[in-house]
């Protein structure tokens, strides 16, 4: 059995806000406000990374929890946006923060991320593998970003958020579920390699290429049946659930998400409006914006859903102990 037993964030300082982007691109406040939600962003600097916004994230769980890191002994970066593709984000951070004796691995799942990463923790602790696992979400999305593809650049935003899972005598993890549909592959990608890859033609710019509009449908679509599904799965009602936290791609989709199953928008914490899309940092700055709000508590229930690139998606129900 396994809890998460310490939890931080960290958010560059530089806001962005979206008079930012009239000066670059053929935009205006009023349509990124009112097609995605997003108020401001934060960029991190020139030469700030994913492993240092990681380690400040760690920073703030420590400060929270006043938790000993010496002795973690698994470090899950969960990433897209990695410093550089090797080493991984993990061991930078073991580097950085000098832990000792640890595994290190990146998840590489997009804004579904940190609910995998959340998903492997919890097995590790549980299989009696590891002891102490930390969970990274961190995101330098401006630095992938294609500043001049306006449907894209004004949705992102740079984040990390980190978590400790450890033994429990109580079992505070109550379900999960996962899945992919890799068809819609070439709609959310970032390509360095080639022109075309598996036969599909790209554009090798290093930076994210989405298809909106597309992956708009597919999240409208589908995470409200993965919710409903992961709810039945834990043998609960949706009335059982005090919060429901979907990845923040954008507020559109959070308000669609919770119109179609009929759930108070009110109890989905979200982090789009203030950070914009952070990815797989957007789940842990919705929860610690909702906790400083006087939202989730301890001894409540959270369904959290990641969805993004893939496209995949990881779900978890657990009972937040903090
Ligand atoms: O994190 C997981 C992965 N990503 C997502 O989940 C993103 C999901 N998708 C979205 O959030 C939305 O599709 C976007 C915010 C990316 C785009 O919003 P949309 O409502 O789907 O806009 P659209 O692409 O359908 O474009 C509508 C119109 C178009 O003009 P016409 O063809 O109707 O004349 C665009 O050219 O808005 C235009 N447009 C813009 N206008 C002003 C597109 N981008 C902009 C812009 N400013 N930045």
């Amino acid at each position: 059995m396994s809890k998460i037993t310490a939890f931080g964030t960290y958010v560059p300082e530089r806001i962005i806000d979206n008079h930012y982007f009239e000066k670059i691109i053929d935009t205006n406040d009023e349509w990124i406000l009112s097609r995605t939600g997003v108020k401001t962003r934060r960029f991190s600097k020139e030469g700030e990374f994913t492993s240092d916004m990681s380690v400040k994230a760690v920073k703030d769980l420590q400060k929270n929890s006043g938790a000993d890191i010496s002795d973690i002994d698994f470090i899950i970066a969960c990433t897209t946006s990695p410093d550089q593709p090797m080493p991984n984000v993990a061991s930078r951070v073991q580097y950085k923060l000098g832990i000792q004796n640890t595994g290190c691995n990146d998840v590489y799942a997009a804004c579904a991320g940190f609910v995998y990463g959340l998903q492997l923790a919890h097995g590790l602790v549980t299989a009696g593998i590891n002891k102490k696992v930390l969970i990274i979400g961190a995101e330098t999305l401006s630095k992938i970003t294609d500043f001049e593809d306006r449907t894209s650049c004004i949705l992102f935003g740079d984040a990390a958020g980190a978590a400790l899972v450890e033994p429990s005598e109580e079992e505070h993890f109550i379900a999960f579920n996962s899945g992919t549909n890799g068809s819609f592959g070439q709609d959310l990608y970032l390509s360095h390699k080639k022109n075309s890859i598996n036969g599909v033609e790209m554009r090798c710019n290093s930076k994210i290429v989405q298809n909106g509009k597309s992956i708009f449908k597919w999240a409208v679509g589908n995470i409200p049946i993965k919710i409903k599904e992961l709810v039945e799965k834990a043998g609960l009602t949706l009335d059982d659930i005090d919060y429901i936290v979907p990845h923040s791609a954008n507020l559109r989709i959070i308000e669609a998400i919770a119109k179609s199953l009929d759930y108070p928008l009110k109890k989905m914490p979200e982090s789009i409006t203030e950070f914009g899309n952070t990815s797989s940092a957007s789940i842990p700055l919705a929860i610690a914006k909702s906790r400083k709000n006087g939202g989730i508590k301890s001894g409540d229930i959270i369904l959290m859903m990641g969805f993004g690139g893939g496209l995949t998606f990881a779900g978890a129900i657990i009972k937040w102990s903090l």
